[in-house]
């Protein structure tokens, strides 16, 4: 039982770590040509996918990591390490839910919305390229607190 806990843990991390990395990657070549319809396409895709993919993956890595930790013996919540996963984790959520997503959707009513102008647009997208900078700056150092277990 306590193998398929820590597999799903891991599932859950990897799709939240590795999808970051990957927007990561997908933003910075798209951002490369010079070309703002391009970066602006990839953009929307990306976010529509994050909020659905990202906060699914984030929520279900806490969930599965606290159900490691109540059935586990030898690990409890003292442990610095585990303390350090639960933070990191839940500001990252909480960067991704309460930062990100909105400023997302902002864009795309502002996209939509003919009437409104566009100017608030490529601010919002340097923000939510910032907040993703941090989810995976952060995915990062949880990573390494969970594997060293400082
Ligand atoms: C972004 C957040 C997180 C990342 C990147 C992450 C990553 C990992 C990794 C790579 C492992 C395997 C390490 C090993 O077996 O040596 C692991 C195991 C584990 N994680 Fe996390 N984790 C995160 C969040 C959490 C949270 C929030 C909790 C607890 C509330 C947690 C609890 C655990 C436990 C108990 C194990 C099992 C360790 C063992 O059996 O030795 N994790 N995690």
């Amino acid at each position: 039982m306590r193998h398929w806990i820590l597999f799903f843990h891991l599932l859950s991390v990897i799709v939240w770590m590795g999808g970051s990395i990957y927007v990561e990657a997908l933003m910075a070549a798209a951002g490369r040509g010079g070309d703002e319809t391009a970066l602006m396409t990839v953009f929307r895709k990306v976010g529509a996918t994050n909020r659905r993919l990202f906060n699914l993956a984030g929520v279900a890595a806490i969930v599965f990591g606290f159900w490691l930790v109540g059935i586990s013996s030898h690990i409890g919540f003292e442990e610095p390490w585990i303390g350090a996963g639960i933070l990191l984790a839940a500001i990252a959520v909480v960067v991704d839910l309460f930062y990100a997503t909105p400023r997302v959707d902002r864009v795309e009513r502002a996209l939509n919305d003919p009437e409104s102008g566009n100017d608030v647009v490529p601010g919002l997208m340097r923000q939510v390229t910032m907040a993703s900078h941090v989810r995976t700056g952060l995915l990062f150092v949880a990573m390494v607190f969970m594997v060293f277990k400082f």
